[in-house]
């Protein structure tokens, strides 16, 4: 199984099977995607939340015979209405698909997407995928239930933003990390636009100092889970 982030929110799972899951793929528009939304193609979407930034290529990526939306109901609703397979959920919920098993958790965000539609609450995502547990927090502010979270689940990577402004910022983040112990921390939504520029290795510096790891990857690279 392979893990490759498309910078900000967005990364590319592929199983064993060879399977693709993408994440919040935002390309076009972005100035730090390393891809473009043509040469990726994906059997499943999970969308956090309904924001431009998150549902970002989706449409133009996805195959409407082929590929399957995975998010909250009101924007899986939105997605069967512009003619796309999706698979409604909620927050708290999980359900078991062909690659894993997906779960939605809270997060603290709005959700409205690019044409003024609302798009239900913002999610952060569980995902139980081979022997791994991935924890994508979604756009979030800090929550204790992180904890919560963490002690339900031996979570491996957590990929979480530290960008400030609309989400968490490196403090908060670092506390976040602290809340859910993850083997792997993994910083994102930052440097996409001025407005949410950080340094992610102030974060690796500060949660290493507690005995935590942070593994950066650099905007387009792929790693072996
Ligand atoms: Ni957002
Ligand atoms: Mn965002």
């Amino acid at each position: 199984m392979t893990l490759q982030y498309l910078s900000h929110s967005g990364f590319l799972v592929t199983t064993s099977k060879g399977i693709k899951v993408l994440i919040d793929p935002f390309l076009e528009g972005n100035p730090s995607a390393p891809v473009k939304s043509e040469d990726l193609s994906a059997d499943f979407i999970i969308l956090t939340h309904a924001h431009g930034d998150h549902i970002g290529d989706s449409f133009k990526i996805a195959d409407k015979d082929k590929t399957t939306f995975i998010c909250v109901n009101e924007l899986a609703i939105y997605c069967q209405t512009k003619g796309y397979k999706a698979h409604n959920m909620h927050i708290g919920g999980s359900h078991d698909f062909e690659f894993g098993k997906v779960k939605f958790t809270i997060a603290h965000h709005g959700s409205m997407t690019p044409d003024n539609t609302y798009g239900g609450e913002a999610a952060g995502v569980l995902l139980f995928i081979e022997d791994k547990i991935i924890y994508h927090t979604g756009d979030t502010g800090l929550f204790y239930d992180m904890k919560l979270i963490g002690e339900l689940h031996n979570i491996d990577y957590m990929m979480l933003p530290i960008g400030d402004n609309f989400t968490m910022g490196i403090d908060d983040a670092s506390y976040a990390v602290e809340l859910t112990n993850p083997k792997i921390a993994i910083p994102m939504h930052y440097n996409t636009f001025p407005v949410i520029a950080a340094d992610p290795k102030d974060f690796a510096r500060k949660i290493e100092k507690n005995g935590k790891k942070c593994r950066i990857m650099e905007f387009g690279e792929t790693m072996e889970l």
